[in-house]
């Protein structure tokens, strides 16, 4: 006969925490969010922690190199997504590791022969307005100018009118070697009152663009996610059929920390796949498995090496599983479940194995509840999508920007590796949508504030840190009818102005 749960699989939505007794210590500058990324023997460090429990989804629409130095400068990591050529995720792993704080390389170019309205949907796509002129069109191409909006006039310009017209040509551009230091480039841009000095090699191509205003930005991050040579950490998604090739080829690029991305981890496949990473590697490669929902599948993982367990089937926002496939779990109940299964292997074993929930996100406070339930950092997909740094297109909807976000399952991601059981290497059904996100602004912005709430709701809570959290909160379900309490209730809203 099936095993029959007695209690329904309940989500974040559901619960809310219980203040606990504060003292005046507890004030949220005093509140630490340093969280351990990989397992560790009791009374050890972890090799890896970061600083803030915040990770990015293994997806197209979200971690490519971009988002992965904006967040890392902020203390968290990405996950570079692995539903792309080996050869093109290791140049985004090999571009974070290379990325020198205040050198950016342009994502906003064009070829001369490109038009006006090109430049002006660049510009609309991407927020930028700097655009760099190349003679392929391409970030590393050779250097023929540059475009601002100080180069055109759309009122009184043709749309159709070609880059190399009104360009400031290369001639007449102040530039330097690709070597110059940050100090340098700052000195330069300062003695000529210019916003953005491209730097170029020997040939010409255009290396680098340093900006005025990341130069002052960068002195303020404190709390970034860097190696022992102060590059920055990135992580990068592998999948259980080309492991052989592509691990490898990720680690040579640089990749500080792995994880199997499938929606379901409690497979053998999982199993083949870290042990060819231990036994070539030992334990100087780090990898995280995932996504289960149960005690079982918790301990699998665990048993087969897994550095770190992954949280979480049909919660995501983009996700279909649960219909299409009748598969998942409440994501609060999972990570309560899991949470207990971990802290009862380090009792056994004297090891602990980090938990990450991923996906269901939703508000703020749900990442508080997610770390109280016992999950060490939360992953995000939706979240990072809505922000300038995630790679996709921002688009005006209705007078509303908003921001593509698509599924790992969905026809347009078109990752069957993901969703692989050893079938065909395709999709034979979707378990993701193709959407848009309202767009919100700078990762930057939005990870402060998200992480003030936090730290705030910790200390109500009475804790400094994410284990004090996990030891004290006191966590309760709330009747459908204390939801509608929760929000603005029986008032009528003044407009927003
Ligand atoms: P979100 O933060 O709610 O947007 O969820 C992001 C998570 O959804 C990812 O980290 C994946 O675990 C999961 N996911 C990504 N793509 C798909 C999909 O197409 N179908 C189901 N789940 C997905």
């Amino acid at each position: 006969m099936a095993f029959y749960y007695e209690e329904p699989s309940r989500t974040f939505s559901e619960y809310l925490l219980v203040p606990g007794y504060s003292s005046t210590r507890c004030i949220p500058s005093e509140v630490s969010l340093k969280t351990p990324l990989v397992r560790f023997a009791r009374g050890e460090e972890p090799a890896l922690s970061i600083q803030i429990p915040m990770v990015s989804a293994i997806m197209q629409s979200v971690s490519d190199d971009r988002l992965a130095v904006a967040l890392a400068q902020e203390g968290g990591l990405s996950f570079i997504y692995g539903s792309q050529s080996i050869e093109d995720q290791s140049e985004m792993i090999r571009r974070v590791k290379r990325y020198r704080a205040g050198f950016v390389v342009s994502d906003s170019n064009v070829s001369p022969d490109m038009t006006l309205q090109d430049v002006l949907r660049i510009t609309e796509q991407t927020g930028h307005s700097t655009i760099a002129v190349t003679e392929d069109g391409k970030a590393g191409g050779r250097l023929l100018g540059i475009v601002t909006n100080k180069d055109y006039r759309v009122s009184r310009m043709e749309p159709d009118m070609k880059v190399s017209e009104f360009m400031t040509k290369f001639e007449d551009l102040i530039y330097a070697d690709e070597d110059t230091t940050l100090k340098e480039a700052n000195d330069i841009i300062w003695d000529h009152k210019i916003n953005c000095l491209p730097l170029v090699n020997k040939k010409q191509e255009l290396v680098y663009l340093v900006f005025r205003k990341d130069y002052d930005r960068h002195k303020k991050n404190e709390h970034e996610s860097i190696d022992a040579s102060k590059r920055y950490l990135v992580g990068a998604g592998i999948n259980t059929r080309d492991y052989a090739e592509r691990v490898p080829a990720l680690l040579e690029a640089g990749a500080d920390v792995l994880c199997i991305d499938s929606s379901e981890g409690f497979t053998e496949w999982q199993k083949i796949t870290l042990d060819y990473i231990k036994k070539n590697y030992g334990d100087k490669v780090k990898v995280g498995a995932g996504n289960v929902v149960d005690a079982e599948g918790f301990r699998f993982l665990a048993d087969a090496g897994a550095d770190f367990v992954k949280i979480g089937i049909g919660g995501g926002a983009i996700c279909i599983t649960r219909e299409q496939k009748g598969i998942g779990r409440g994501q609060a109940t999972a990570v309560i479940e899991v949470a207990k299964a971990r802290d009862e292997y380090y009792k056994e074993t004297g090891i602990y194995v980090p938990i990450c929930s991923d996906g269901g996100i939703v508000h703020d406070y749900h990442v508080t509840l997610a770390l109280a339930m016992g999950a060490d950092f939360v992953m995000l997909g939706r979240y990072f999508a809505r922000f300038d740094e995630s790679p996709t297109k921002k688009v005006n909807i209705n007078g509303s920007y908003m921001k593509e976000y698509w599924g790992e399952g969905s026809a347009r991601a078109r990752n069957w590796q993901r969703y692989d059981m050893g079938g065909d290497k395709k999709l034979s059904f979707e378990e993701g949508v193709d959407s848009f996100v309202p767009y919100a602004g700078s990762l930057k912005d939005n990870v402060n504030l998200t992480l003030s709430k936090v730290r705030s709701t910790m200390c109500n809570c009475g804790a400094l840190t994410i284990p004090e959290l996990q030891a004290k909160a006191k966590i309760t379900l709330v009747s459908s009818t204390s939801i509608v309490e929760g929000g603005a209730h029986d008032v009528m809203l003044r407009d927003k102005r």
